[in-house]
């Protein structure tokens, strides 16, 4: 059995830039709906006793392609989601070692939020968009549907299904980029730090 990882901060902590009756919907609803699928799929099998990462990890479940994989990657990238934003006071700042990758991978953070939202504008469809550590540079990955980043470590991850966002854009799909660019001010640098050290950054 998995469960999600708990949410840091209130889901009200996010406001302005994110609802807390998004939060609440998101995190409450949907994500522990996603773990909830993933129990009852794997209850009564061998998987039932695996971890997170045992799942994610197990070679049968990666070359099935099946709905249950899916559904896993879906759980984990909402794992990664909640643990990579933080209200606004809390985000830290990014080390000296995160501030150099920024730099020279994007040239500034605003130049990386701009890369940010104009690569989610190009998705089409549910998915999600990334800030992915690989080969010693930051990289802006977006992918589709439930799928993670096939390279590198991801450091932040924005939710671009539908139901991220619904309840404060009131169905615009045009203001899809204006969520994306409140989640990029809500990058919890105190994470991406963490990550970015433990892979040698
Ligand atoms: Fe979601």
């Amino acid at each position: 059995m998995i469960t999600p990882l708990p949410l840091q901060f209130s889901v009200d902590e996010l406001s302005p830039f994110v609802s807390s009756d998004e939060v609440s919907v998101h995190y409450d609803v949907y994500t522990t709906n996603y773990f909830s699928l993933v129990n009852n799929a794997i209850l009564g099998t061998k998987y039932q006793e695996y971890s997170m990462d045992d799942l994610l990890k197990d070679r049968q479940l990666q070359h099935s392609d099946s709905h249950l994989y899916r559904l896993i990657n879906q759980a984990h990238n909402h794992d990664i989601l909640w643990q990579s934003i933080s209200p606004i006071s809390k985000t830290g700042e990014p080390s000296t070692n995160v501030q150099s990758l920024i730099r020279h991978s994007f040239g500034s953070t605003e130049s990386m939020a701009r890369n940010i939202i104009d690569h989610a504008d190009q998705l089409f469809g549910s998915g999600w968009i990334w800030l992915v550590l690989a080969h010693n540079q930051l990289h802006v990955v977006t992918t589709p549907n439930s799928a993670a980043p096939f390279d590198g470590v991801a450091v932040w991850a924005c939710d671009l299904w539908e139901h991220a966002f619904v309840h404060d854009v009131q169905y615009i799909n045009e203001q899809r980029s204006k969520y994306v660019e409140n989640m990029t001010k809500l990058i919890n640098w105190n994470y991406v730090n963490k990550v970015c050290e433990s892979n040698g950054n």
